[in-house]
């Protein structure tokens, strides 16, 4: 299970500019299809340091509003420097909106979010509750199974002495297939308007790019179980893993997302 507690200044600042290439190009196509609509008031969980909850303001325009909430203080400091009329932040979390009014929003997204909520079925249902009727919940996220360089080299590196010493415990993340998303919207009463996977390829120049990105992502979830003096370490047998895959043009990786809109009946 993610641990809250593993990021760092450096790791908020990373993710607030190398996500620009990556979660944002995937958030802006999830708000494509959640077609935002001016005065709609949108809830983004987990909005990291809040370029998408901006991206989404421009959207709703001046008579509707953006609140984006993270339980990560240090990027919500960051989000915060974007603050305006119609966009606002608080730290939060997704196991916590009770204090939410019942049908408050007309737009709840999560992106790049949902596989890192070990338990799904208590958010949905609360996403359900504090939606309008007729208003739509955007997700995208890790589908589960696809191949991950990071992960695979990590978990062949991390099951090695001296690290298998220190088990990371439950999987860091929960992502989920596309029959699992069906049933939990289903069961949370939502209707299902959107259920696709989409594929994005990157090359990395240099592992150290991927190993940064992957820290940022993941909040200090990569290696973060060690202790400090093993970390070095495993950083750098994880690059030796990535370096074996470079070809002339870099590291290749690539992502396959679920991009779900569901409807509140
Ligand atoms: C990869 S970042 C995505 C950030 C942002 N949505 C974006 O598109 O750039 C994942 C985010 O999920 C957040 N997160 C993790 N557990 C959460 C929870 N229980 N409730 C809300 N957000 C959570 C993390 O704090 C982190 O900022």
């Amino acid at each position: 299970m993610p641990l809250l507690t593993r990021d760092n200044e450096g790791l908020a600042r990373d993710y607030d500019a190398l996500s620009a290439d990556r979660q944002f190009k995937s958030g802006k196509q999830l708000v494509q299809a959640l077609a935002l609509q001016p005065g709609d008031h949108v809830l983004d969980v987990g909005c990291g340091t809040g370029r998408l909850a901006e991206f989404m303001a421009e959207h709703v325009g001046p008579s509707g509003h953006v609140l984006g909430i993270d339980p990560l203080p240090l990027r919500i400091n960051l989000a915060q420097a974007r603050s305006r009329d119609g966009l606002s932040f608080r730290v939060g979390d997704a196991y916590a909106l009770d204090d939410l009014p019942d049908g408050a929003f007309d737009v709840v997204c999560l992106n790049a979010v949902f596989h890192w909520l070990p338990e799904k079925s208590g958010p949905l249902r609360q996403f359900a509750r504090i939606l309008r009727p007729g208003g739509r919940l955007g997700i995208s996220t890790g589908l589960k199974g696809h191949p991950n360089p990071v992960r695979e080299a990590a978990a062949v590196v991390l099951a090695r002495p001296p690290f298998a010493e220190h088990p990371r415990g439950e999987a860091a993340d929960h992502r989920v297939d596309l029959d699992e998303m069906r049933r939990l919207l289903g069961d949370a009463g939502f209707k299902v308007a959107l259920l696709e996977t989409r594929l994005s390829a990157r090359v990395f120049p240099t592992p150290d790019e991927v190993l940064r990105y992957a820290e940022a992502s993941s909040f200090g979830n990569l290696f973060g179980h060690l202790p400090d003096r093993l970390r070095p370490a495993a950083r750098a047998a994880i690059g030796e893993a990535l370096a074996a895959l470079a070809t002339p043009e870099g590291i290749p990786t690539s992502t396959c997302r679920i991009v779900t809109v569901a409807i509140k009946p």
